[in-house]
């Protein structure tokens, strides 16, 4: 059989004969990389054969999924309730943010009936039990394999019938029959369909460590993401020490729920409240700094966002945002402007969440609001009072969902007042301790707060 040459896209896995400067599938510019494919006979037919048999969707009994807990109550969590046999997970995060420390530290927690299989690309098994002995896991039935070989690995994994394979990482394993180098699409695409043969054959959970390349995406084509069944994401900032753990993608649960850690030398330590994380350190009626409640999933997290307002030496003013959405803050900015009449057209404007928490709800937009006007107006906000509110274009507070989560976080962490939009005033429920105020627009809420 001869070896073909094919260019393939390494953003959306798009494969043409010849080369192109744009690829037309999702017209990224020289993304195109070459490959030589090497036709085996025994590629066709992916998942198991001839297994399938059509049936009545009425006849299909719903009973949950197996899952096998992890005892880790963040990593359960984020996954919906445990991990699903012959699940395939890829778990994706920046170099050194501590993909191998949450997996390793799995066997650690996991049930001790439970088989765990770890395959390392990255370091040999010494490297390991050292790192293992470190986060003190101890499990019986951890086995692990040094070798990026995947033909080799996964004669060893049948062998062994484990109940979780790990593979650390996808780029570094290579199957010798395809010549590109490891971690190209071929490669990736080769390898992420043996896992997948392998889980659905063996109802072997597996995950997959992937690295994410510059701009955040997980190296390799986009197909790796529609092949599995959960994509989650490790963030957090290199210099801090809390991490946060996302699903992006789950066929067994919810996305958008989000499991945060904190690192420590014994590894990873689960934060059962992140708002009090997120708030502890917060400065005493300093101008500038702001409460809000966000939701991300299921579960309501404050966070403090904080702005610094001061002249521009510049024609244009700068504005820069941190952990949230750049145009989204140059529009409050610009409502603040024209509705309430700020003169900001030279000012320079910082607004930063503290926590590193990512804030892309627009329940926020009350926050950034009355974090900018106090830092404008150099006048501090009220320790004790939270903000919730989306702002609308004329100024208006608009409604927010699940503000009744929202009120009963503000108030378990001791605040007195919240601040919330006219429009949610029916959905609020009588509070113990914590005083509600609705706002019709921007300029009504900044006279309530600010001191
Ligand atoms: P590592 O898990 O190797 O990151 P990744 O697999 O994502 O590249 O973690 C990087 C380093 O941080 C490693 O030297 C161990 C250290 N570390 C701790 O000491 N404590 C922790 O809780 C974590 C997560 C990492
Ligand atoms: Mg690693």
């Amino acid at each position: 059989m001869k070896n073909k040459t094919v260019y393939v896209c390494t953003e959306c896995g798009y494969e043409s004969a010849k080369w192109m400067g744009k690829c037309p599938a999702c017209e990224s510019w020289s993304t195109l990389t070459e490959e030589i494919q090497v036709k085996t006979a025994a590629k066709s037919g992916v998942l198991s054969k001839g297994k399938a048999v059509p049936v009545k969707l009425s006849d299909v009994s719903v009973d949950d999924y197996e899952r096998t807990k992890c005892n880790i109550g963040e990593l359960d969590r984020v996954l919906g309730g445990g991990i699903v046999k012959g699940s395939l997970i890829l778990v994706g995060g920046d170099p050194g943010i501590g993909k191998s420390t949450l997996l390793l530290q799995l066997a650690k927690f996991l049930d001790k009936s439970v088989s765990v299989f770890y395959i390392s690309g990255e370091e040999s098994e010494k490297q390991l039990k050292m790192r293992a002995d470190r986060i003190s896991v101890k499990n019986e039935l951890f086995t692990v394999l040094s070798e990026t070989d995947i033909n080799v690995a996964l004669s060893y994994v049948e062998k062994n019938e484990p109940d979780i394979l790990i593979v650390d990482s996808i780029q570094t394993m290579y199957n010798p029959e395809i010549s590109s180098a490891p971690g190209s699409v071929a490669q990736v695409r080769d390898i992420t369909l043996s896992l997948m043969r392998l889980c659905k054959d063996t109802k072997t959970a597996v995950f997959i460590v992937g690295h994410v390349t510059k701009d955040g995406a997980i190296a390799g084509p986009k197909v790796l993401e529609h092949m599995v069944d959960c994509v989650l994401y490790f963030e957090g900032e290199k210099n801090q020490t809390y991490r946060v753990l996302r699903a992006v993608k789950n066929r067994f649960g919810s996305t958008n729920e989000i499991g945060v850690f904190e690192m420590t030398d014994e590894g990873l330590a689960e934060v059962k409240n992140p708002s009090l994380m997120m708030l502890s350190g917060r400065p005493e009626n300093a101008p500038g700094s702001a409460v809000c409640c966000s939701v991300s999933g299921t579960r309501p997290v404050l966070s403090e966002i904080q702005a610094l307002v001061c002249s521009s030496n510049f024609g244009m003013p700068r504005r820069m945002a941190t952990g949230t959405d750049y145009n989204r803050v140059n529009l409050i900015i610009a409502v603040l402007e024209k509705r309430v009449g700020f003169n900001m057209q030279n000012q320079d404007a910082y607004v930063n969440v503290v926590g590193g928490i990512k804030l892309d709800e627009p329940a926020a937009d009350l926050a950034i609001a009355a974090a900018v006007a106090s830092s404008f107006k150099n006048r501090a906000i009220d320790m004790n009072t939270a903000v919730i509110g989306e702002i609308g274009l004329t100024g208006e507070l608009r409604g927010v969902s699940q503000l009744e989560k929202r009120l009963y976080e503000v108030e378990k962490l001791g605040f007195s007042r919240c601040i919330i939009p006219e429009a949610n005033e029916k959905s609020v429920k009588k509070m113990k301790t914590l005083q509600v105020i609705t706002a019709k627009n921007v300029a009504e809420a900044l006279a309530l707060i600010l001191i």
